[in-house]
């Protein structure tokens, strides 16, 4: 198969060499986009004279053709092309002729690869900002739907302080809308256009970056030809900002696997999102939250791998960079899929009241509130802490909650505690009683989900 750079060699290259540095096994993925790219170099290329406007409609038409056959499946990708720059190239040759062989006038891969990915990649960047979007939403409404269920709160996987369920998952419509601000910004260094600046150097022809920069929707250009085709910290960016992400989904799963097990027992995990065992019939397995967890270790591996990659390259273009597609792509197919099954997943959250009732019975939840009741009669926190540690070890050691401890057995430990103790010791009740801005409570809860719903139906 003769190569585009024909004229300088003598020998073919080895069948192994060509296995080995093909992209065509998967930078097919940039496919439009590169004709979307081609197209608008060729339009420039007619206004500023470099080809004439027959060359323009032979490159157009030919293109559509193109276009079509990759979306009807009927193209083929050729091993011996390389990769998809070349193999439109070559079909396009193919198809047109000599008008064909005027497109890559002030051009080179090195520029069209970057192009292509930066276009790629913001796409799919809008693509998944609008999916986290919708698992905010179901969030959200979950929370809502849910809002009057109080279930332990944990810290050190200890039953902590009672809490609305609602806070805990509106906890992650607040991670995910920083993960959307992260996406947005990357997207904005991303959105740069290379093109132009070819091999590395730029171009002696009089070409106009601007015009083709308007074109295809780049809010600028890429300044420095030399960085324009060597940098992919745009693919860091990207990829760093899905690693938290998904640092934050695994730990959702995480919330979920806990809150479905036998232990916790909090929620029932729906039919459609459970997998059975093929041994043991009482099984219901979270596969979809334990393979989010683990899809985590692929996003993080992505990010790893692409920053590797980059580490020490020096300048301009190296061959070293088609490496940065398979850990881009696969990360955007996995977060793209993850997010799908996770905006269908949530809604399906429904809290076991009579359960959630009976994790707030044992453990001395209220035992906070009970300090925070000794401080309103004026003690100081340091003291109250201590009486009501007290009067905790006096329940566990006595096989008691402490709303069962009798009132004279209290005053002993303080004359400060009165009758109204009683109103404070039910956790059943404690969230009520949170006032703080971002509590855990009924009043600042409900403040929050009006928010979010004014703030995520704007988007
Ligand atoms: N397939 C290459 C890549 O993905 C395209 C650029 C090749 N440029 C070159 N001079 N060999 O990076």
């Amino acid at each position: 198969m003769a190569k585009l750079w024909n004229g300088r060699f003598a020998r073919g290259t080895h069948n192994l060499m060509e296995q080995f540095s093909e992209s065509i096994s998967f930078d097919r993925e940039l496919a439009e986009v590169d004709i979307r790219a081609s197209l608008a170099h060729a339009k420039m290329l007619n206004a500023v004279k470099l080809i004439s406007t027959k060359d323009l409609s032979a490159v157009r038409k030919g293109m559509k053709e193109i276009l079509e056959s990759i979306r009807a499946g009927k193209f083929v990708y050729r091993t011996s092309d390389e990769d998809i720059h070349m193999a439109i190239e070559s079909e396009l040759t193919r198809r047109v002729g000599d008008p064909a062989r005027r497109l890559h006038t002030a051009r080179s891969r090195n520029d069209q690869v970057a192009t292509d990915t930066r276009l790629w990649t913001r796409e799919k960047i809008d693509l998944l900002s609008g999916l986290i979007l919708n698992v905010q939403k179901a969030l959200l409404a979950t929370a809502t739907r849910e809002k009057d269920v109080v279930i332990p709160g944990y810290t050190h996987l200890q039953r902590a302080q009672p809490i609305l369920a609602s806070q805990h998952l509106l906890a992650y419509v607040e991670m995910l809308e920083r993960d959307r601000e992260r996406m947005a910004d990357a997207r904005k260094r991303v959105n740069r256009m290379p093109l132009g600046s070819c091999a590395m150097a730029g171009t002696t022809l009089p070409i106009d970056r601007q015009m083709v920069c308007k074109e295809l929707g780049f809010d600028g250009l890429c300044e420095n030809s030399m960085d324009a085709v060597s940098d992919r910290d745009f693919i860091v960016e990207t990829l760093s900002a899905l690693t938290l992400l998904f640092l934050h989904l695994s730990r959702f799963s995480e919330d979920v696997i806990l809150w479905s097990g036998s232990e916790m027992g909090l929620i029932k995990l729906d039919d459609a999102w459970s997998t059975g065992s093929s041994i043991m019939p009482q099984k219901r397995n979270p596969d979809l939250m334990e393979l989010t967890r683990g899809k985590t270790g692929r996003i993080v591996g992505s990010l790893m791998g692409m920053i590797t990659v980059i580490k020490g390259l020096p300048m301009t273009y190296n061959r070293d960079l088609q490496e940065d597609k398979d850990p881009l792509f696969d990360a955007v197919a996995t977060a793209e899929l993850t997010l799908r099954c996770l905006a269908e997943f949530v809604p399906t959250i429904k809290f076991n009241r009579k359960r959630a009732a009976s994790l707030l019975v044992d453990g001395f939840l209220d035992a906070t509130v009970l300090a925070e009741y000794l401080v309103n009669k004026g003690l100081p926190f340091r003291s109250a802490h201590e009486v009501s540690g007290t009067l905790v070890r006096h329940a566990e050691e006595n096989g008691l909650r402490l709303c069962e401890i009798p009132l004279e057995f209290m005053r002993g430990v303080s004359p400060l505690i009165g009758k109204d103790v009683f109103q404070c010791l039910n956790p059943q009740n404690t969230p009520k009683a949170y006032v703080s801005a971002g509590s855990a409570g009924h009043k600042e809860v409900s403040k929050a989900l009006t928010r979010w719903k004014k703030r995520l139906a704007k988007k």
